[in-house]
């Protein structure tokens, strides 16, 4: 069992020794290494069994450190950071040439944000320095949102785990890259494109994530990821429910959980599919509220040991967009 603490000087201590701490932000638990320590970094994608081409977000105490990391930090990159940070929105930025290559996975670019979890900031700004932190769970499961996620993933191979509680959000940050012309949105996350659109002047597109040739543009951004093991079918209205269900019992697939914004009472009871057990979850509420409980959620059924979950998506708007995508990347299928 990793040591579990509520203080950030200790987590700060750990660090700058040269350890991996698993750091609470506002949108999930960080594992995190000093980003100018290319050892600790290296030993991060070693726990995670992350891919070593897979860059890491570098977290810094405040928008001040931007021109220790980026080589140009463009007016909307200010605009942006004075608009949103502390807070769930990565800016992907020319790097300075003395960033290490183990954080930007061989790229020129470097992504970077302030998170805004008053522990995880009281860590930086007692370390002065920044951290390289990528979700704390192993390489394409669920992200943890709480502590308890990150001892059960990661167990000893992490020194400390700093508790502060649930993360309020719930889904990873938005990542936004601004090297490139106009701003694109290479993730969906804590930020809306609609919030992002009110301080640039535009709504950001979003980027192809697969290009035909050369390398992913956010790689950690192809299918298949934060899967839980139990199966995930995605629908967009309660009515689809029991279809969902049916097609699940047609596979075999039993017990069934069901995730919805709110309880489907008297509806899950007529979901009545021979050979199906069913499960309704606790509801998720409103679109915040569904981020705020998703990952939590999906791991519930696994420890359940159910089979399937079928979800009631909310719609895209605002923090709806990021819920349905890693959603969509739960539910796909090799
Ligand atoms: O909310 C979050 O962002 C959390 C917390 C811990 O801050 N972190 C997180 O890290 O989700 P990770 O490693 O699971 O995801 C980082 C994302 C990936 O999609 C990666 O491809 C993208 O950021 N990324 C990092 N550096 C990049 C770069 N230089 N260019 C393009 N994408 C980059
Ligand atoms: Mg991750």
């Amino acid at each position: 069992m990793p040591e579990v603490t509520r203080d950030p000087s200790r987590a700060a201590d750990v660090l700058a020794g040269g350890g991996l701490v698993a750091l609470p932000t506002e949108t999930v638990y960080g594992l995190a290494a000093v980003a100018g320590d290319p050892a600790a970094v290296g030993r991060v994608f070693a726990v995670k069994g992350r891919p070593t081409d897979h860059p890491l977000i570098v977290h810094l105490p405040s928008a001040d450190h931007l021109e220790a990391w980026a080589r140009e930090v463009p007016p909307a990159a200010q605009d942006l950071a004075g608009a949103f940070w502390p807070g769930p929105l990565t800016l992907v930025l020319q790097a300075r040439s003395d960033v290490p290559g183990e954080v930007t996975g061989g790229r020129e670019t470097v992504a970077l944000r302030v998170p805004a979890h008053p522990l995880c900031l009281e860590v930086l700004t007692l370390l002065g320095d920044a951290v390289a932190a990528p979700s704390a769970n192993r390489f394409g499961a669920v992200s943890p949102t709480r502590a308890e996620h990150v001892v059960a993933d990661l167990g000893d191979a992490v020194e400390l785990v700093l508790d502060g509680g649930p993360c309020d959000v719930g889904v990873e940050s938005t990542v936004l890259d601004l090297t490139c012309g106009p701003p694109e949105l290479l993730r969906p996350g804590g930020v809306s494109p609609e919030q992002i659109g009110e301080v640039t002047g535009s709504v950001p597109s979003r980027a192809d994530h697969v290009p035909s040739q050369g390398p992913a543009r956010a790689p950690g951004m192809l299918a298949l990821h934060y899967s839980p093991e139990a199966r995930v079918a995605v629908v967009d209205d309660p009515a689809e429910v029991r279809f969902a269900v049916v097609e699940l019992g047609r596979a075999g697939v039993s017990p069934v959980a069901v995730l919805a914004p709110s309880s489907l009472g008297a509806g899950v009871g007529e979901v009545d599919v021979e050979g199906v057990d069913i499960v309704e979850l606790e509801p998720a509420g409103d679109t915040e509220g569904f981020a705020h409980v998703l990952y939590d959620r999906l791991r519930q059924v696994d420890r359940l040991g159910l089979q399937a979950v079928v979800v009631v998506a909310p719609s895209e708007k605002g923090l709806g967009l990021a819920v349905r995508d890693r959603l969509q990347r739960a539910a796909h299928e090799i």
